[in-house]
């Protein structure tokens, strides 16, 4: 029997997912680390902690299943994107890597986009300059640490730097390249132009594959470290959202995904580049080759429970906290969230946006806050339906994946605030499933993507919206959409002051 193995580097840990020729799941392991953030709306991690979970995971992974190492066929890798490693000509690292869900760019984005036009902007790369994403982040490196700067050989994506440590080579794929902000994601190549508007020199870029192509093998230290045979081929792999979606079959056009993670995705394929004129959404590479993608990245999702639990509810299960709030009637009587906590993404793309919770009354409860918090992101969700539907993306069916849709409540509550039925699925493996599918293929198991994906995604159930849900929803929803521009002002006054 052959296997794949499928590695995700997440923002909480790292799963390391070992699936058979069939693409069955056979064993994962999951290791944990922490997020650092040094100053307000900053957020790091060394990628020193990414290898060591890495090297951890595959060693339990082989030494637990006692699966010979010369049976891993291939190995897809997959990553939180827009995330910046700094490299040295010496091949260290020079300081931890700035996240995706970093907010400290939003100068260096002023400053990009006028360098690089509006306009320009859409023709070189169909998409704006956001903080999370990668450029701006070399630019704050350029404006706010010139002697690391100075020592910059190479720029690597977080799943990239595991590539490197496996197997000694710098390369990238278009899903996640397309992340950065210097991708011609139309072409799928690097922005020569964008390149040199920024002052970046191309050579500071690895080469780019597309994602089922493999992109080099294990070297012999990679081997050792790790336990691996050396040799074994390594796809491209892809950025978590494009990865994500291969675990969840969205591989053709009318197939949308709705992801509750930290972060909360809606994504649809996409056989051309459509760019949104508004540039509300990304319009990005999908790791299916010669194929796109757009979605919507909310930025805390599922971070807004984790963090209402973490905070108001510590140790209590999330099974628990969400069993009080089905009592609590849609609308939550009421109590609006907004889900800002760490800025926001799509619709508003706004580092100084605030969580919010609007509408108390004293009849409001505990149950009601996490109710009314589930609500709030659904909202948010909608928002990128919203866009989706003004765009004419086709929704055929929303398959629902992520943490978020393990609790039938806030399914329900996706499907009435949407409108749209959502579907479950037989896996819930996210990226390092769809990372695994794509080494199957790049070896040559299955012809294509979609094939996997026929082979190792099926849809078990769904959940219909409810009709009197739906029709209340719909009342609260446009209060839900008047708050942000409400409150913007205050939003950037409070940020001035902390
Ligand atoms: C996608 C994005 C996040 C990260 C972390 O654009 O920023 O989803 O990839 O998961």
């Amino acid at each position: 029997m052959n296997y794949f193995l499928g590695i995700d580097i997440g923002t909480s840990g790292a799963k390391l997912l070992l699936i058979d020729e069939n693409g069955g799941k056979f064993a994962s392991e999951t290791i944990e680390y922490p997020l650092s953030t040094p100053q307000p709306l900053w957020a790091e991690q060394h990628p020193k902690l990414w290898w060591d979970a890495v090297t951890a995971g595959i060693r339990a992974l082989i030494q637990r299943t006692g699966v010979a190492s010369g049976d891993i066929a291939g190995i897809g890798l997959s990553g939180q994107m827009h995330g910046s490693v700094f490299v040295d000509d010496q091949n260290n690292v020079l300081r931890p890597a700035i996240l995706w869900c970093d907010q400290r760019t939003s100068a260096q984005c002023d400053w990009l986009t006028s360098a690089i036009g509006q306009e320009n902007l859409v023709k070189y790369i169909g998409n704006p300059v956001l903080t999370g994403f990668t450029s701006p982040k070399i630019v704050w490196l350029r404006d706010n640490e010139p002697d690391v700067y100075a020592k910059v050989a190479k720029v690597l994506l977080p799943k990239d730097y595991i590539r490197f440590k496996l197997t000694g080579t710098f390369a990238t794929e278009v899903s996640d390249a397309s992340g950065t902000a210097l991708f011609d994601v139309a072409n799928r190549t690097w922005s020569k132009e964008v390149l040199a508007a920024a002052d970046i020199p191309v050579s500071w870029m690895p080469e780019c594959f597309e994602s089922t192509v493999v992109s080099s093998h294990v070297s012999a230290e990679g081997a050792a470290s790790t336990l691996l045979q050396p040799g074994t081929p390594v796809v491209g792999g892809g950025g978590d959202q494009a990865a994500g979606a291969v675990g969840c079959g969205v591989v053709e056009t009318g197939i949308v995904s709705s992801t509750i993670g930290t972060s909360g995705v809606v994504f649809a394929f996409s056989d051309q580049p459509a760019t949104d004129p508004k540039l509300r959404i990304h319009t990005f590479c999908h790791a299916v080759p010669g194929k796109w993608h757009v979605m919507g990245v909310q930025l805390s999702a599922g971070g807004s429970l984790r963090w209402l639990r973490d905070t108001l509810f510590p140790g209590v299960e999330y099974s628990d906290l969400t069993k009080g709030a089905a009592s609590v009637p849609s609308g939550s009587e009421g109590l609006i969230f907004l889900p800002y906590l760490a800025g926001e993404r799509t619709p508003h793309p706004d580092p100084y946006a605030r969580g919010a919770y609007f509408g108390l009354t004293l009849r409001h409860t505990a149950e009601h806050f996490v109710r009314s918090t589930l609500e709030g992101v659904s909202y948010g969700l909608r928002d990128q339906f919203e866009i989706f539907h003004d765009l004419g993306v086709e929704i055929r069916q929303v398959r629902a994946s992520g943490g978020g849709a393990k609790s039938p409540l806030w399914s329900q509550i996706n499907a009435d605030i949407t409108g749209y039925e959502h579907v479950t699925l037989s896996v819930d493996e996210g990226p390092a499933l769809g990372a695994a599918l794509l080494a199957a293929v790049g070896v040559g198991k299955f012809a294509t993507v979609a094939d996997a994906c026929a082979a190792a995604v099926h849809v078990t159930g769904s959940t219909e919206p409810k009709p009197e849900n739906v029709s209340e929803y719909n009342k609260y929803y446009p209060i839900f959409r008047s708050l942000y521009p409400a409150l913007k002002p205050q939003f950037d006054a409070v940020s001035k002051l902390s």
